[in-house]
């Protein structure tokens, strides 16, 4: 590799990570930034953003829970597993499953869940074991935390569904986790009892840990959300929390709960204590809010989900006759496609004004276009139509 003055002095000045993390700005993004600056209407596809397609958690209701959680934070008494009172509503929230309050600890995020809990599992190059497509950010934490994402296949001929064979083959003495994300982004999987039954029972085989990433568990169309919790395995870390199921990613609240043998689980929750501890837990304001979120915001929530719903189905309609897997839960779906993705990603941009994803930024094999189906509906509608008359104009 040859490098440039300017590159060299930013080696020697900043680490390898921080530079490669700089890297240049996508085509996709500098045409965005164009069109932008061009003040023409773009609309975005693959933000997810709900708030600003209309799911915004009532403000006045915010308010007044805020107030009296800043009341109640006003003598600031930290706990690194988080306050008690917010526990016992996630444990509330899994019944049936019966987790106490000593399994969960609260964190300010679920990204940061996961870096959590690859520092308590993971050495520095290890591997994680990662469902292939997935989103981005995962290598990012993976890469903070000096571990190796290995990937897992899963299989879009069977709707995105696991490939045991290849997971299996992909296990080493290096592995330290599986992670599973269901429901799943940006493909729309969701597993189903049998797959996570065989799941469980493969990482039992190996004593490998499960993280179970749940953060769109309240989105599951046309079926029933099961959770690995129920399934006994060895060791499991759950993760979830307000930024999706309440639309409230500014709160940065959300849990990790851990199950399992015991005395692994009290391992566990030891070191997550510890790591929680060192950065200090969670802002408090948020943490006394957490219950009354719950509570008082399930009106919300049902409006919420029949929003996505009702954009679930505007999406199927409007892209009928094209080729993806029904999204079962989740704001995404993955659309294969013929052309090559990237041309095809920046035509759509260019002559639709339509942002969507070229499927290999989520490391999916063949030629896609990830899209959220996350979107005012009229201006939804709109879109996939004018998607779909491109695509097959251009067939
Ligand atoms: C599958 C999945 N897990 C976790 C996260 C991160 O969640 P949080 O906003 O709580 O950090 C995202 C964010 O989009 C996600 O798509």
């Amino acid at each position: 590799m040859v490098f440039l003055f300017g590159e060299v002095f930013d080696l020697m000045r900043f680490s390898k990570l921080a530079v490669e993390f700089t890297g240049e700005q996508h085509p996709l993004y500098a045409l965005l930034g164009r069109l932008k600056q061009q003040k023409q209407e773009v609309t975005d596809l693959v933000k997810g953003n709900v708030g600003e397609m209309g799911a915004v958690f009532p403000a006045e209701l915010l308010d007044e829970i805020l107030l009296s959680a800043s009341r109640k934070a006003s003598l600031y008494s930290p706990d690194p597993y988080g306050q008690p009172k917010a526990r016992k509503a996630i444990v509330d929230f899994y019944a049936p499953l019966e987790f106490r309050e000593e399994q969960i600890l609260l964190s300010p995020g679920s990204s940061i869940s996961y870096f959590y809990c690859f520092k308590v599992l993971a050495d520095p190059g290890d591997e994680i074991l990662c469902p292939q497509p997935s989103y981005p950010l995962l290598e990012y934490i993976a890469q903070l935390s000096d571990l190796r994402l290995r990937s897992y296949r899963l299989a879009e001929e069977q709707d995105w569904s696991i490939d045991f064979e290849d997971l299996e083959s992909k296990i080493n003495k290096r592995t330290k986790a599986i992670v599973l994300i269901s429901p799943h982004n940006p493909s729309g999987a969701v597993l189903d009892d049998a797959e996570i039954r065989r799941l469980v029972e493969l990482a039992n085989k190996y004593h490998l840990p499960i993280i179970s990433d749940e953060v769109f568990s309240e989105f599951v169309y046309d079926s029933n959300f099961s959770r690995p919790a129920s399934f006994r395995p060895e060791l499991l870390f759950t993760l979830n929390g307000l930024s999706k199921s309440f639309a409230l990613p500014g709160m940065k609240i959300s849990w990790i709960v851990v199950s399992g043998e015991e005395k692994a689980c009290r391992q566990a929750l030891g070191s997550l204590e510890m790591i929680s501890d060192t950065f200090l837990p969670v802002n408090e304001i948020a943490q006394f809010a957490l219950a009354e979120i719950f509570e008082k915001g399930k009106e919300f929530q049902r409006s919420y989900k029949n929003m996505l719903q009702e954009c679930r189905q505007i999406a199927i309609q409007a892209l009928d006759g094209l080729s993806f897997a029904l999204p079962k839960g989740g704001f995404y779906l993955a659309l294969k496609i013929e052309a090559e993705e990237e041309t095809m990603a920046l035509k759509l941009l260019e002559a639709e004004r339509i942002l969507v994803h070229p499927g290999y930024f989520y490391e999916m094999d063949g030629n896609h276009l990830i899209m959220t189906f996350i979107q005012e509906r009229k201006r939804l509608e709109d879109a996939m139509q004018r998607l779909k008359k491109h695509l097959n104009s251009s067939a």
